[in-house]
């Protein structure tokens, strides 16, 4: 349609990808492969099941069989593939609530504010919801809520195993997990290593933490649950912080408050375990085996978050480094998660 070079043929998909995406979207939230679990359906079935139109839906499963997401048989019966099954939402935290998450009408709406948000200087999602992302998830949404709780914990059950082989957890007495979310990652630490566990977090987003962790087979006394802002304060008690996914969400500003309020919670000596995708400095590989590509996940942060986005490996360095803290070691997972180890240092510079 766009023309036939292989540039322009590369245009022409990246600029069909927010149609698959839109696809993607409305049959996970259908619960399409949720129903298909059960054994190949006729688009009428399916249209029944879900209350939707037939002519209409088949138009959009039919693309779909072609992206490979479904198979379509004769008779325009409809089977699962190896793809639709990562998108079954009715059973861990998947793909499908990870995509859910992303493609959700919120998000969906502040990516249209992107050129406006570069000329203003506003967060796109501010402009586009008027308030802030974590309000808006937190406190009006419950649906937007527990799509991005699952979204979170289905990539922190995606990374444990190869985490757990490159770094012990078990040197330390007590793990404290700042911007923890829902707990998935302190569960997982403290079953493996036998630790006691932190959970810290949003006061908001903590409220469904005690049954997530119960959920997971944690002892109450196994993991503390803690609501407050790391802006602020954040409780004594643990020999380490890790976060992951957490210090992205600032800016430089509000990163060197956090991690100063990390120093002032940890003992002498005490460390910080630094979990992110780190984004490659120039010549190196820009996507990742699973398919990341951190540089336009950190446009993602940058229309989600005010000041927050993904940074390197240097950049995270200095600013450790401002706030009082030595970088100890650098561990490469084999996946897009890198652990950065910080040791308290005597520097403060806020
Ligand atoms: C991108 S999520 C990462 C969650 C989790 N660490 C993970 O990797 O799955 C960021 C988390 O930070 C929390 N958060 C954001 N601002 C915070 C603040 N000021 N204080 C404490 N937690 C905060 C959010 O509620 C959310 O759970």
């Amino acid at each position: 349609m766009l023309g036939t070079t292989s540039a322009s043929k590369k245009l022409a998909q990246m600029t069909y990808g927010y149609w698959q995406s839109q696809c993607l979207y409305v049959v996970t939230n259908l619960g399409i492969p949720n129903l298909l679990q059960s054994g190949a359906m006729t688009v009428e079935t399916i249209a029944k099941e879900t209350s939707t139109k037939v002519e209409t839906l088949y138009v959009l499963l039919r693309a779909l069989a072609h992206l490979g997401v479904f198979v379509e048989k004769p008779g325009r019966v409809f089977a699962a593939t190896e793809l639709s099954e990562h998108l079954i939402t009715n059973a861990e935290p998947s793909l499908g609530h990870f995509l859910m998450h992303i493609i959700e009408p919120s998000m969906w709406d502040a990516w249209r504010e992107l050129g406006n948000s570069l000329k203003t200087g506003e967060v796109a999602f501010e402009r586009a919801q008027g308030k802030n992302f974590y309000e808006f998830f937190m406190t009006e949404n419950p649906d937007s809520r527990n799509l991005f709780n699952n979204a979170m914990s289905f990539l922190t059950n995606q990374a444990i195993d190869s985490l757990f082989e490159v770094y012990d957890f078990g040197q330390f007495d007590t793990v404290m997990d700042v911007g923890g979310n829902q707990g998935a990652l302190i569960a997982h630490i403290v079953k493996k290593f036998g630790c006691k566990g932190i959970l810290f977090d949003l006061p908001h987003e903590i409220e469904t933490a005690p049954a997530f962790l119960a959920r997971q087979g944690i002892d109450q006394d196994a993991v503390q649950v803690i609501g407050g802002n790391a802006l602020e304060e954040i409780p004594k008690g643990a020999d380490a912080i890790i976060m992951k996914y957490f210090l992205s969400v600032f800016s430089v500003e509000d990163a060197i408050k956090v991690l100063t309020r990390c120093k002032e919670a940890l003992p002498k000596q005490g460390k910080v375990v630094l979990l992110q995708t780190l984004v490659p400095p120039r010549g190196a590989p820009v996507e990742y085996p699973d398919g990341t590509i951190p540089a336009l996940a950190a446009v993602q942060m940058m229309v989600t978050n005010p000041g927050g986005y993904w940074r390197t490996e240097q950049e995270y360095k200095e600013l450790f480094e401002k706030s009082g803290f030595q970088l100890e070691k650098v561990i490469y997972t084999g996946t897009s998660l890198t652990v950065m180890e910080f040791k308290c240092h005597e520097v403060i510079q806020e």
